[in-house]
């Protein structure tokens, strides 16, 4: 038997159906089209409407897709994490109730919160599951409902981020393909620029937090810019050096969707041409623990077996990353 490693079997996903244009976000807070359009490539994002849905509501659906794609029975999957930064409630863990709703009566499930590097981190997670040989499928999900912690009245973050969930099944693989190398980093420094004040045990919800509006997103989009651009293209070219990539063998750069200009950033640096980059801001925003596998389903049919691609991701903590995987199947 050769060497197991982890590879993506198949990906799912879902968005909601409202679409939150830039043009009605003029109506909302004092900006404009051209604004958004330029300082981050955004011009539409998705916002999950309706009483009682949660994170969990997009989770289930991305995953409901996989399965039916990939033809499982939900009972064979070991293990199911959800990333996410919105779960659907504080304590009890979004990754079970997905996992009962699902049917994989058979699997444990938990919640991994790394803000925007959730589903990169959870790769690192379940690919360790897989190559260890202690199980057999693992369902990776992100997802955030991230319209449930912004402030509509704040302009420098309500026109950024929207609302999706997008799901990856790991399973063994003996021809060398999936999971090859990881570098992955945090810097508690981060937590000054991009927070929620309240809500957790540091500041416990109270009157006077919710007339702050200390529940929603906080965030000093300078800095957070300075430290993303550089760390995300440093972890880049780090994970091509290690691995003896030139330009011409990375087939795409999978890189997390917060502003495009980060995006091409990171790609110049990594000397990628920009007809390799998988991007979709533009139609969903920074969907936080969700842009990565968004990305695998919407350039799935494009995706070939044996492809290397090289992910990014940076987020609040700070956390961030970069994992090569080849590619594992042709769909
Ligand atoms: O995914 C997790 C990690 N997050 C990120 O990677 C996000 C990193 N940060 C960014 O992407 C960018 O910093 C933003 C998109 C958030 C902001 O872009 P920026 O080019 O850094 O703008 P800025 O904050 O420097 O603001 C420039 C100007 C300011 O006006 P003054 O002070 O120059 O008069 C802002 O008040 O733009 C103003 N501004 C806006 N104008 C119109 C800020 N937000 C808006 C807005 N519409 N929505």
């Amino acid at each position: 038997m050769g060497k197991i490693s982890a590879a993506i079997t198949a990906v799912g996903k879902y968005v909601p159906d409202f679409v939150l244009t830039n043009k009605e976000l003029e109506t909302m807070v004092d900006t404009n089209d051209e604004w958004i359009t330029t300082r981050t490539g955004i011009k539409e994002r998705r916002i999950l409407k309706g009483e009682g849905k949660g994170t969990s509501f997009m989770a289930i659906k991305a995953a409901e897709e996989l399965i039916q794609k990939r033809g499982i029975d939900p009972k064979e999957i070991d293990l199911v994490i959800v990333g996410t930064a919105t779960p659907d409630l504080q304590v009890a863990a979004t990754a079970a109730f997905v996992a009962s709703q699902i049917g994989a009566t058979n699997a444990f499930a938990f919640d991994l919160e790394a803000a925007c590097s959730s589903f990169l981190y959870g790769m690192s997670t379940a690919s360790s599951y897989i190559e260890s040989g202690r199980y057999k499928k693992v369902l990776l999900i992100g997802a955030d409902k991230m319209s449930s912690i912004l402030d509509y009245t704040d302009r420098t973050t309500c026109i950024i981020f929207g609302d999706g969930a997008g799901a990856a099944l790991f399973e063994p693989n003996e021809e060398g393909l999936g999971f090859q190398d990881e570098y992955l980093r945090s810097d508690g420094i981060g937590r000054n620029f991009l927070k929620i004040d309240a809500g957790g045990s540091l500041l416990p919800a109270s009157e006077e937090t919710v007339k702050n509006k200390q529940h929603f997103v906080f965030q000093d989009g300078k800095s957070v810019y300075k430290y993303a651009v550089s760390n995300m293209a440093d972890v880049s070219a780090k994970i091509m050096e290690r691995n003896n990539l030139e330009e011409k063998d990375v087939d795409w750069l999978v890189p997390h969707q917060a502003n495009k200009r980060i995006i091409d950033a990171t790609a110049s640096r990594m000397g990628v041409d920009s007809s390799k980059v998988m991007m979709n801001i533009q139609k969903y925003g920074n969907t936080t623990s969700a842009t990565l596998p968004l990305l695998l389903a919407d350039y799935e049919k494009q995706l070939k077996k044996g492809d290397n691609l090289v992910f990014a991701a940076f987020g609040g903590g700070f956390t961030w990353g970069s994992i090569y995987l080849k590619w594992a199947y042709n769909s």
